[in-house]
């Protein structure tokens, strides 16, 4: 048995054998990727917490289902064949060969026919399920959903409300999306709450979300819109109905004038700089429609399209300096002194 040649077939079985264990592999570390969109919030598509997102979780798994058994069933057979008819070395002679076998050619054409025809019949039902606009027509609310590089502007019209970043919405109530973008698409996305729907301008989408359990639900915009698309995050803060109607209350009175010296300094600056070109502060000189609202922005509970978690110092790192922090911001760098930006950074904190 010294170096017994490597035949044909022991060449095609030990690739057979290799691409199994490749494929096998690609499964199991592509699970981690569909469980864990995303690096630091990891929400996952397939930990559902509305009904919508429950009927693509469900979806994806009767047709991961579907899909291991095809995988077991043909890689199974290709291995079984390619062992248990291999050329052994006793055996020189070539095994017969067969041409065309009706029964078999039937079977394999009609299997996979019905397997693609099962799927497209269930995603039909899933689109349609998602197309519904559910029943309880009362206890709907419609938020506008507006797309901007690099973050998201939600405005409430029944109540008055504009707001960025944080899309606030009750629990246990159907909320209807409008989407739209004043620039380029982009797509909205919060893998528990919904599946992707594209923002463009000069047209408006729909879809809806609804959140059984309170609680803060990350997403990603999920259309390539620009050099921050990474950073052009989301969040939804579901609350119970009743600290729901407690923060439009919140949201509708105009922010407290600041007290403390050091913001009433931030409030000088903002209203005197240029801040006010582009937001808006609702009962302030500011009205500035460019960036995001900023009328509560110390209330919400992220800052730069939901990139940076709202504290004081990611403030501070924001205003010195926004394309470091997200590059292609429309923000600029405004060179703020550092006395200016502890000023601002009080005042914008004091909004809450
Ligand atoms: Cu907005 Cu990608």
């Amino acid at each position: 048995m010294n170096g017994s040649p490597r035949t044909p077939i022991r060449r095609a079985l030990l690739l057979i054998c290799a691409l199994t264990v490749m494929t096998a592999w690609a499964l199991i570390m592509a699970v981690p990727v569909f469980a864990q969109e995303g690096t630091t919030p990891k929400p996952s598509a397939l930990d559902p917490a509305g009904p919508n997102s429950v009927v693509i979780a469900d979806l994806f798994n009767i047709v991961l289902i579907i899909a291991t058994v095809v995988f077991v069933v043909v890689e199974g057979l290709i291995l079984f064949s390619a062992f248990r008819f291999r050329r052994r070395a006793k055996d020189a002679s070539e095994p017969a060969q067969v041409h065309g076998n009706t029964k078999a050619e039937i079977a394999w054409t009609i299997l996979p026919a019905m397997i693609v025809v099962t799927l497209f019949v269930l995603a039909l039902q899933g689109q349609q399920a998602l197309d519904a606009k559910p029943a309880q027509a009362a206890e709907q609310m419609t938020i506008k959903v507006i797309g901007h590089q690099f973050w998201w502007e939600y405005q409430y019209p029944d109540l008055g409300i504009t707001t960025a970043t944080d899309l606030v919405i009750p629990t246990g109530r159907v909320v209807n999306l409008e989407l739209s973008s004043v620039d380029v698409i982009h797509s909205f996305w919060i893998p528990q709450l919904n599946g992707k729907t594209d923002a463009f301008p000069n047209h408006v989408n729909y879809t809806w979300i609804q959140a059984n359990t309170p609680g803060i639900y990350h997403g990603q915009c999920a259309e390539l819109c620009g050099a921050s698309h990474a950073n052009m995050r989301a969040v939804v803060v579901a609350k119970t109905p009743a600290e729901f109607d407690q923060w439009v209350k919140e949201q509708q009175a105009p922010p407290v004038a600041p007290t403390e010296a050091l913001a009433q300094q931030g409030q000088l600056i903002f209203s005197t700089g240029a801040c006010i070109g582009c937001h808006t502060i609702n009962g302030t000189a500011a009205t500035g429609k460019t960036g995001p609202d900023l009328t509560h922005v110390g209330s919400r509970t992220t800052l730069a399209g939901g990139l940076l978690t709202n504290t004081a110092g990611n403030q501070r790192r924001w205003l010195a300096d926004p394309p470091a922090v997200k590059p292609g911001s429309i923000m600029p760098q405004l060179n703020l002194t550092r006395t200016e930006i502890e000023a601002l950074t009080a005042y914008l904190q004091s909004l809450k």
